[in-house]
């Protein structure tokens, strides 16, 4: 955990004007500065800084905040990666968690610039060396670009029993280095250390933060195996990490659209024909951990897999994870013997970018699936209980309806008729021991006791407060969610560390334990906090209503801050006159005028 002292430290060191003028041409006024928005698309300028604040506001969408929300929004980041990136922008050490963690960063920091050093061995051959021609032959020879081949990094592992070992050691790199990244392995007598890659088409693999992490190398022509990847290491885990998204993170954020192919041609080819949002995992199954990486860019898939039997497996596998993390997904299935690289290469873009965007509904690619598999004898019944079995589990009542609206249209069923039986089939299967356990458990009736605010004080502990509640009612994140949705902010830097933790927590499990809130919390205060409000079954009773209030507390203190703001530059704007931006001001106003009356009249309602 990071203090607030560091935290403004960082603020002081990164004056936000400089930091937006990076990527924002700004006009300056006074002491405001004006310039795009970089949040919405507008031709005149509604977006303002403010260098005595150090804060921005956008009068057309309506973003705002300080220059970690900038960072968090723009980069599509957590509070605490945000931070992380701006400390290191004001050469600002960070003084995080134990020493440990620091360590710990270290480390990863030395492993990651030693793969750097060993992809510098590699560009070094493919490019330089006469034994490395044969390696450009076969890139080129396929239709890889020299641009690709730079812009990926391509390189080439000799076949030498230890070129790369050798030469590092020599540059007194240390072997166990070596071991522990998988670019080497110990000899049989311990005494020397030869290559774990030989004679090999090098791709480097990058994690979302764009870290060396790791090496694909496949051989030149034909031969077992086909690719060889480096071992899981302290800074590459293999089933989280994603195939060519450094490069593709800014054009799937643009076109809200993220293509998943197969494997690393496929991304190169992709990337190479203009369809620069591709990506793919490193040859497994897509994770959860796959899915929550793009969440941050985009709700929008297309799986574009091979039309074989693994690449539709491979689909119907992966179809769970990005329902239940709310991706849209369209599915894309390619003829036998062609895969998205072969495809890359002979369609032109418009064509190529046409045909991935006509793919199938993953809902009905998944009934398509379940029905194909059906027993050919009995075809309806052995589709509906695959199909049943198939929904069992989903949370999402909206989706269950829709599967099964679908279903029964493929089979010929009244859909009324299919979800009575499929929720009545349900009920009688889908006894739950430990909820029924955990009902037990309450009282029948609670014990009615008038909620009050704490009234201590300060904004922080209103934000506080109400993440805490929420941490002990996991069914409030969603309600939180549409909180946030609709602009409510944290400001408080503990505040959204809790946050932070509260939103990884609900990713990994939507319904979290007390215990499991307790044990995330950033800080020993907190968690000392947290620990007593269980003690003490704080928010047992009637903790809606405190939800609803603390909302209430916070919209109010929020639609203040704003309320100034707005005053404030209206009238400037008046002695600029800028009639667009009057008017975007007179809208808001007036939208923050009716916040401002629901508010109050609630709060009556409530006396
Ligand atoms: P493919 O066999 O489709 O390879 O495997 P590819 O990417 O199309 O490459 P080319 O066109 O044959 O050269 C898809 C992905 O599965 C993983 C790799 O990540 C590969 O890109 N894979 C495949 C392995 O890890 N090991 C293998 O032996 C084969
Ligand atoms: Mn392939």
């Amino acid at each position: 955990m990071i203090s607030s002292e560091t935290i403004e430290r960082i603020r002081e060191a990164l004056p936000l004007v400089d930091y937006i003028a990076r990527d924002v041409v700004l006009k300056k006024a006074g002491s405001i500065h004006k310039g795009l928005c970089p949040f919405h698309n507008e031709r005149t300028p509604s977006f303002v800084v403010y260098a005595n604040d150090n804060r921005y506001h956008c009068f057309g969408c309506g973003k705002n905040g300080d220059i970690f929300n900038y960072v968090e929004e723009r980069n599509h980041l957590s509070f605490m990666e945000a931070v992380r990136l701006l400390a290191e922008a004001a050469g600002i050490a960070l003084e995080e968690g134990d020493a440990r963690e620091n360590a710990e960063a270290a480390e990863a920091r030395r492993m990651t610039e030693l793969n750097e050093r060993a992809l510098h061995h590699f560009r070094h051959a493919l490019k330089e060396l006469p034994a490395g021609r044969k390696a450009l032959d076969y890139l080129l020879a396929r239709g890889i670009t020299q641009e690709s081949i730079d812009a990926f990094k391509l390189g080439y592992a000799l076949p030498q029993w230890a070129a790369l070992a050798s030469q590092l050691i020599k540059e007194h790199y240390e072997a166990e280095s070596l071991y522990t990244l998988g670019l080497a392995r110990p000899d049989k007598d311990g005494k020397g250390a030869h290559d774990y890659f030989h004679d090999r088409v090098m791709f480097p693999i990058h994690d979302e933060r764009g870290r060396l992490v790791a090496f694909g190398g496949r051989v030149i022509d034909e031969g077992e195996p086909k690719y060889l990847n480096s071992p899981e290491s302290p800074v590459f885990k293999k089933r989280a990490v994603l195939y060519g998204l450094p490069f593709a993170r800014k054009a799937i954020g643009k076109n809200d659209l993220a293509i998943i192919a197969e494997g690393y041609m496929d991304v190169i080819g992709l990337h190479q024909a203009g369809i620069t949002y591709a990506i793919a995992p490193l040859g497994t199954a897509l994770t959860r951990d796959h899915f929550k990486k793009i969440a941050r860019l985009t709700r929008r898939l297309i799986f574009l897999f091979d039309g074989d039997a693994a690449g539709r497996k491979a689909a119907f596998a992966a179809a769970r994870p990005a329902i239940e993390l709310n991706f849209s997904v369209r599915v894309v299935l390619l003829d036998a013997k062609v895969d998205a690289f072969d495809l890359s290469r002979t369609l032109p873009r418009q064509e190529l970018e046409e045909f991935v965007r006509r793919g199938i509904p993953l809902t009905d690619f998944i009934l398509n699936c379940l029905y194909q598999e059906s027993d050919s004898g009995e075809k309806a019944l052995g589709f509906l209980d695959r199909v049943y079995a198939w929904l069992a589990d989903m949370q999402e009542e909206v989706l269950v309806s829709l599967f099964l609206q679908k279903a029964a249209l493929l089979c010929n069923a009244n859909p009324e008729e299919l979800e009575i039986d499929f929720r009545k089939k349900r009920k009688q299967g889908g006894h739950r021991p430990a909820q029924d356990a955990a009902k037990k458990n309450l009282p029948d009736s609670p014990p009615v006791t008038k909620f009050r605010l704490e009234k201590t004080g300060t904004d922080a502990d209103f934000e506080i407060y109400l993440l805490r509640l929420v941490g002990l009612h996991p069914a409030a994140w969603p309600a939180l969610q549409s909180e946030f949705a609709q602009g409510l902010r944290i400001e408080n830097s503990e505040a959204r560390f809790m946050l932070d933790a509260l939103a990884s927590l609900a990713e990994s499990a939507p319904a979290w334990t007390e215990e499991a809130f307790q044990a995330a919390m950033p800080t020993e205060a907190l968690q000392k906090l947290v620990a007593g409000d269980i003690a003490a079954g704080k928010f047992s009773v009637d903790w809606e209503k405190q939800l609803r209030d603390t909302l209430d507390t916070l919209w109010a203190q929020a639609v203040r801050r704003e309320r100034r703001m707005l005053d404030e530059e209206m009238r400037r704007q008046k002695l600029t006159g800028d009639e667009d931006m009057l008017q975007e001001l007179q809208n808001r106003i007036l939208a923050l005028r009716r916040r401002e009356d629901a508010l109050k009249h609630t709060a009556r309602r409530q006396k």
